[in-house]
């Protein structure tokens, strides 16, 4: 009955559609901002450490675990665990989890496409006025932004794995590559843009203390995808002649180059049109700097360049987030999507039509959570705080579940799956790989200490996110 399962052609295509989850909104505008306001240097070089000896050993584990089992994170949960229930729920954690990502990351990515047309459309200055945002987001106009970029991811996903993830991948990313690059030798060539690097990478200690390295783990998790199942779903579609190995550490050397390279555009800018910004009172909300400070950063470059090229220059910033942001949405679709089609053994189409009406219900619920529907705007009270929908589907999914995700992982390969099985799993497109000093590095860390910071970080993060009490 079974279907040849549909691959990567390649390690490259593999490479890329990773990469293209993992480069996101969060690159472009979450990182350099929270390693300006967080240290400078000394945050990046955090960042650095929590990449290469927590996120790379959970990374492999997921796609290890992925290919092994060849199917959706519910999937290989059940497979390798088949008379224990318990380790079911990780599964339905970890397909529930990206549903609910995806719900806030399409909010987002619809009012950077809204951002988008407006700044094609000669808006810019409509955009830039710090009334505008709040009046755009409980705009009917939002509906015509929703179903456009639904139809985009769904033309993309329908493709199915090699015809659409990959293509739309190989395409959309290396222009992504190069409209970054040309977007930082703009900002560089303004005067005063030198006072952001200074900012960017001039490491401050004294700023680094708990909640600083909690947020910079948090932020390496969600940048790399990890914790969302889209790695268990990559990993089953990729070859059992590929090096699962090499690819990963190349998708989080990619993520990480990227994140940085985006800090050279993004604080130069700020600092080029502002010299005396104070780093500490940029906004720690990406939603707040993209649609709120970013217009303004680029209406003043006017007075440079001229209104027709500030206009382009937030055109390419807007298209360069908008891509990033399509690339991470159709690899966290494709989660449930993969589940729904196994599960309920339906086709890809129908499987297609049924997450796309439930994401768009629950899309306009979220959208609608900024004042437009007062039920869903104060929907819930915690931590001294009202809370939307928005910033319900946030803190619980985003912030809280995540990590949570990462610690269960690190759990079932350690205590059920056996890493001796993962070993195995990693070696098949990489035979000398259980010899190597990562793999001596995995074991050791994946069953002791990882999973040990991922729980302080889960119970933290519940602590202080819906009890207002913070222990680091
Ligand atoms: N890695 C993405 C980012 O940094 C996060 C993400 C991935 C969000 C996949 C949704 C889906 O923005």
């Amino acid at each position: 009955m079974s279907e040849q399962r549909d691959q990567f052609s390649s390690k490259i295509g593999f490479i890329l559609a990773a990469a293209g989850s993992a480069v996101g909104i969060g690159n472009l505008v979450g990182f350099p901002v929270a390693a300006t306001k967080n240290g400078g240097g000394a945050f990046l070089i955090i960042y650095a450490l929590f990449v290469a000896f927590i996120c790379i050993p959970v990374m492999l584990a997921e796609m290890g675990l992925g290919r092994r089992a060849q199917k959706s994170p519910l999937g290989s949960y059940k497979a390798l665990s088949p008379n224990n229930k318990g380790w079911h729920i990780a599964g339905i954690l970890a397909v529930i989890t990206p549903f609910m990502i995806a719900v806030f990351y399409m909010v987002i990515t619809v009012w950077i496409f809204g951002y988008l047309w407006h700044s094609i459309m000669g808006n810019l200055d409509m955009l830039a006025n710090p009334e505008y945002f709040s009046q755009f987001v409980n705009d009917y106009g939002f509906v015509g932004f929703l179903v456009a970029v639904t139809i985009i991811i769904n033309v993309i996903l329908i493709g199915g794995v090699r015809q659409g993830i990959e293509k739309a991948a190989k395409f959309l990313m290396p222009a992504l590559f190069i409209m970054l690059i040309l977007l930082v030798i703009f900002v560089l060539s303004l005067d005063n843009a030198v006072l952001g690097l200074e900012f960017y990478l001039v490491p401050d200690f004294s700023k680094i203390d708990g909640s600083v390295i909690n947020g910079a783990l948090a932020q390496a998790f969600f940048s790399l995808s990890l914790g969302m199942g889209i790695l268990i779903t990559y990993g089953s579609y990729f070859s059992r002649r590929d090096d699962i190995v090499t690819s990963g550490k190349l998708v989080a050397l990619t993520d990480t180059a990227v994140a940085f390279t985006a800090g050279l555009m993004t604080l130069p800018a700020i600092f080029a049109i502002n010299p005396n910004t104070d780093p500490d009172a940029l906004s720690d909300s990406s939603v707040s700097m993209i649609f709120s400070f970013f217009p303004q950063i680029f209406i003043a470059l006017e007075g440079v360049v001229g209104y027709v090229g500030a206009s382009i220059a937030a055109t390419v910033f807007f298209l360069l987030t908008f891509i990033a942001a399509i690339t991470s949405l159709v690899s966290i679709l494709e989660v449930p999507t993969a589940a729904v089609i196994e599960q309920a053994k339906i086709s890809r189409k129908k499987a297609l039509l049924f997450m796309g009406i439930a994401v768009t219900i629950l899309t306009l619920i979220a959208a609608t959570s900024f004042g437009f529907v007062p039920a869903f705007t104060e929907f819930t009270f915690y931590a001294d705080t009202p809370k939307s929908v928005f910033d319900v589907i946030y803190d619980v999914f985003y912030d809280t579940i995540l990590p949570l995700n990462g610690l269960l992982i690190c759990l079932f390969v350690s205590f059920h799956w056996r890493r001796k099985n993962l070993d195995t799993e990693l070696a098949e497109g990489n035979p000398g790989y259980p010899n190597t000093l990562l793999a001596k590095y995995v074991r050791l860390s994946i069953c002791t200490f990882i999973p040990l910071i991922l729980a302080a970080v889960f119970i933290n993060t519940v602590l202080t996110k819906f009890f207002a009490i913070s222990i680091f």
